[in-house]
């Protein structure tokens, strides 16, 4: 059986669609066999991300108004094999996609995978309730910033109400500014959250792009080893967190932090 992980945030654009598609990935390459199920009805844009909109022949509400059963509706990544897409309907009519569809979609598919996870839209509305019920974990991404973390203590104690367990992903964080004291660290919104931490991403513009394929570690980027880190976290049960400030200290460390402040 799948375990099945909701990504949720509360607000919008903090990165759940690329913790989605970054640890799917990661996992599906260790093997996992991975369904990344898009139930941001109207915003869906996981297509987009991992790459596949053009191989999409059915949606959810197609699977959930019977018009293609779970399994045809997936879409296979051509990259990693055992990482598959559910796309979500580019249209917003949540309104015919109940709790019940969203859990029998999962039950029908869950026997033949590892994981299942849900890319949750933003809000707390019926859409978020529907795939938090759903789930049996939660990831709660948040960025550093006062507006997203306002959003996701909100989105923090409606999940804990639900009993699943809830991590943190801190995105988007910038290890100079953690160290100028100009940004809470992760462990500061641990704390805040009342919520373990599970992983940290740095700010990376490279994270969206697909260097994760690069086999030499040295190319790889520093948000593609984060997402990594998290995926072998959420695998094993450890909890080892990118440390984002340690490029910014010791001698040629301070230089890069002021660097930073300049450009
Ligand atoms: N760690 C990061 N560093 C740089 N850009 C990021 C990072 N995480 C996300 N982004 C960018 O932020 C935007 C919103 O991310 P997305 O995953 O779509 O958010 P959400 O799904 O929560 O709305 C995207 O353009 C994405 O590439
Ligand atoms: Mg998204």
């Amino acid at each position: 059986m799948a375990r099945v992980i909701v990504v949720t945030s509360g607000k919008g654009g903090v990165g759940k669609t690329t913790v989605t598609a970054g640890v799917g990935r990661a996992l599906a390459k260790r093997g996992k066999r991975v369904v990344l199920m898009d139930a941001d009805l109207g915003l869906n844009n996981l297509d987009v991300v991992m790459d596949i909109e053009n191989r999409v022949v059915y949606d959810i509400l197609d699977v959930v108004e019977n018009r293609c059963r779970p399994r045809q509706a997936l879409v296979e990544d051509v990259a990693v094999s055992g990482l598959f897409v559910l796309p979500g309907a580019s249209y917003d009519d949540g309104a015919r996609i109940g709790g019940q569809n969203l859990r029998a979609i999962i039950n029908s598919l869950s026997p033949s995978f590892d994981y299942i996870f849900i890319d949750c839209p933003a809000g707390i509305e019926a859409g978020f309730h529907r795939a938090v019920a759903a789930a049996d974990e939660a990831l709660v991404v948040t960025t550093p910033h006062i507006s997203a973390l306002r959003d996701a203590d909100k989105v923090a104690a409606i999940v804990k109400s639900y009993k699943i367990k809830a991590s943190l992903v801190l995105n988007r964080a910038r290890g100079d500014m953690v160290i100028g004291q100009e940004q809470l660290d992760y462990a500061d919104i641990s704390d805040l959250l009342q919520i373990p931490a599970l992983g940290v991403l740095p700010e990376d513009d490279a994270i969206n792009t697909y260097n994760c394929f690069l086999t030499d570690e040295k190319e790889k980027s520093e948000g593609d080893v984060a997402v990594n880190m998290l995926a072998d976290n959420l695998l094993s049960g450890n909890v080892k967190i990118f440390d984002v400030t340690k490029k910014y200290r010791g001698f040629f460390g301070s230089i890069k932090r002021s660097l930073k402040k300049i450009v």
